[in-house]
């Protein structure tokens, strides 16, 4: 999608420099520029100037510059498109984009983030002041929320009606449906009887919902689960959204850390307790875009997870998340069994030093490895050393000090240096195992659009023929010789979503299932985390998929993901075979202006990107590349 240049141009003229950055930052006039204290870095003394005639910003201090949509990314945290956007919607200007497919979506996504927004407003005057949300209000005040901490997090409340919100909003049920706020058939409310937590994006916008279930006193605990969240939308990936987060990164400007936390509470209560760089994954494990997210904000990081979850944190992918987006992740101690939300009330001053004297992530697992071994006998300790070696293997030998080392080493006891050498040995083993080229190292590239000249060199000009599509069926692919039930196959993939790999379940899309009642499953199974229950509650003539789905704890290693990407190959094979056979290609942008021979080349620009994700996905050193390009694309399409 990219918004036309004309329209970004005019977008820039419309902008008041020196106003929109006023809000943020007091400007005092000197001649036909405006200074004061620049809001990229802290200074005492103002070296940040602003030309608002030639609508330029520039730091003298930290070099910081640029425009108004610079601006706007920068202080909000926004990609260039949400930034001129906000700008537009600013100064009344209407944007042209170039790819009509993408303004179609577009259009979809402002109309359920508008949906999303008036249900928030909706949820919020519910809890405030209508009389049956009195229960609510007890239960917020129990928790030491007042009045300004219940408007600053938009709380709200869901009555316990069929379709109050329905109602309310009046807006078909399809849309509803889309945006997580209702079921389509028949028309009712999703969330019923909850508090609720709006959920927004780093912009500030509301992406999505989770509903607390509300404890009545006097009554045994209600059924269904204690949260109920949206499922994946056209606006909600659970695997790039932050609780909190464009709150958040205000704060993280000073303080130059963001915590991450699992609830929603728990934000809530670090903020009551003073610490108001907090975010909360929902619901999910933290992923890689999560760690994207987070780095444009603060390059330190601090997990306050439960001990247990901090310890099982896949470290190896976060240590390569640290390289990747240059971050240093720390762990904080919380007192077992207590969560920071917990901690924040009973006693705030023990969550800041907690957090405060939070640790590195090697350090902390290394250290809850010694815990659990058996340092009273030579061979319990040489397996002690040989586990927590491996901790630090992961690191370049360079960045890790004798400080990091040595107080492992002392506690084995083993000599610092006898230590190091392990540590170097499980580095060997790690890199003899790691030896194929990673898949990072391929870019793949994206989709192809009517605009990019995809192919244009490649077939100039009018003599141009489209290929008849190839047969897939001529080149078996190795990694499923088997051919497999449908069923069989979504059956497989169900398990694999319901598997405790993230990495695999954001490869694994709804269009994928072609099969009903697995649709169904899959977005319980993605879409509520005690999906066990409610599958064994609430389809009882599904036993069957309850059964599947219930049965899978833990997926050998790998293999959830290469269920994923198996099933992405057959679903790109499927597609080949169906442009091929004149179908319309899923998600790619057509313009009813378009001539024949563009169209036929659009097609010939998919066939290629499509047959190249197909060739990847057989290869294990790029499949993962490519299998999440395809999922990226099944996932807009
Ligand atoms: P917790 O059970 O630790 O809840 O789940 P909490 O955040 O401490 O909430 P309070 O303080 O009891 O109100 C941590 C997170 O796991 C997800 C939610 O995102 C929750 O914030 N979760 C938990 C669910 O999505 N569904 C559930 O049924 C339970
Ligand atoms: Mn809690």
């Amino acid at each position: 999608m990219s918004i036309r240049d004309s329209d970004v141009q005019r977008v820039r003229e419309a902008t008041d420099l020196v106003a929109l950055i006023g809000r943020r930052v007091s400007l005092k006039r000197v001649g036909s520029r405006h200074v004061g204290l620049c809001p990229f870095h802290t200074e005492k003394t103002p070296s940040f100037s602003v030309n608002g005639a030639e609508g330029f910003y520039h730091c003298f201090g930290c070099k910081a510059s640029g425009d108004a949509i610079t601006f706007v990314r920068e202080t909000e945290h926004l990609d260039f498109a949400d930034a001129v956007e906000q700008l537009a919607a600013a100064a009344n200007i209407e944007l042209t984009y170039d790819a009509p497919g993408a303004q179609r979506a577009n259009q979809r996504r402002k109309e359920l983030l508008d949906l999303l927004e008036r249900a928030a407003r909706f949820y919020h005057e519910r809890l405030m002041s209508s009389p049956d949300a009195g229960e609510a209000r007890a239960y917020l005040r129990r928790r030491g929320y007042d009045r300004e901490t219940v408007v600053k997090w938009r709380l709200g409340y869901a009555p316990p009606l069929w379709d109050a919100l329905c109602q309310h909003l009046g807006a078909p049920a399809d849309k509803l449906a889309a945006a997580g706020l209702a079921y389509a058939d028949p028309a009712s409310d999703f969330f019923r009887d909850r508090v609720m937590f709006p959920i927004c994006d780093a912009g500030g916008r509301v992406v999505s919902f989770a509903g607390r279930v509300l404890p009545r006193s006097g009554e045994p605990p209600p059924k269904g689960p204690k949260y109920k969240n949206t499922a994946g939308t056209a606006v909600y990936d659970k695997s790039r959204v932050l609780y909190g987060l464009h709150l958040a990164k205000q704060a993280a400007r000073s303080t130059e850390r963001i915590v991450v936390c699992e609830g929603h509470t728990d934000v809530i209560g670090c903020d009551l307790a003073g610490t108001s760089e907090a975010v909360a994954t929902c619901g999910t494990a933290l992923t890689k875009h999560h760690a994207e997210l987070l780095s444009r904000s603060a390059k330190r990081i601090v997990l306050a997870f439960d001990a247990d979850a901090a310890g099982q944190t896949a470290a190896e992918r976060v240590h390569q998340w640290e390289r990747e987006f240059g971050l240093d992740i720390f762990v904080a101690a919380l007192p077992p069994g207590s969560d920071p939300g917990d901690l924040a009330a009973s006693d705030p001053p023990a969550l800041r030093r907690a957090l405060n004297e939070a640790r590195p992530l090697h350090a902390f697992r290394a250290e809850r490895i010694l815990q659990r071994a058996e340092l009273d006998s030579p061979s319990g300790r040489d397996r002690a050393a040989d586990e927590a070696a491996e901790v630090f293997a992961v690191y370049p030998p360079e960045i890790l000090l004798e400080g990091d080392l040595a107080p492992i080493a002392d506690r084995i006891p083993m000599d610092v240096e006898k230590f190091r050498d392990r540590v170097d040995a499980a580095r060997q083993r790690l890199t003899d195992r790691t030896a194929s080229p990673t898949p990072d190292a391929y870019d793949t590239p994206p989709p192809p659009e009517p605009d990019e000249g995809y192919f244009d060199d490649a077939y100039p000009g009018d003599s141009w023929e489209p290929p008849e599509a190839r047969s897939p069926i001529t080149r078996e692919p190795k990694v499923h010789s088997v051919e497999r039930s449908v069923a069989a196959r979504e059956q497989a993939l169900l398990e694999a979503a319901a598997s405790a790999d993230s990495d695999a379940m954001s490869l694994i899309v709804p269009q994928l299932f072609s099969l009903p009642e697995f649709r169904e499953a899959y977005f319980r199974v993605v879409g509520e985390p005690d999906w066990r229950d409610r599958l064994n509650s609430d389809v009882p003539d599904r036993e069957r998929l309850a059964q599947t789905a219930a049965g899978v704890s833990e997926l050998r290693e790998g293999e959830a993901l290469d269920r994923a990407a198996r099933a992405l190959h057959r679903h790109v094979q499927e597609t080949i075979q169906l442009i091929g056979d004149g179908a319309e290609i899923p998600g790619a942008a057509s313009d009813p202006q378009q001539s024949e021979i563009e169209r036929l080349r659009l097609r010939h620009g998919w066939l290629v990107w499509l047959r190249d994700r197909e060739t990847e996905l057989l290869n294990p050193d790029l499949r993962v590349g490519a299998a999440e390009a395809v999922a990226e694309w099944l996932r807009a399409s």
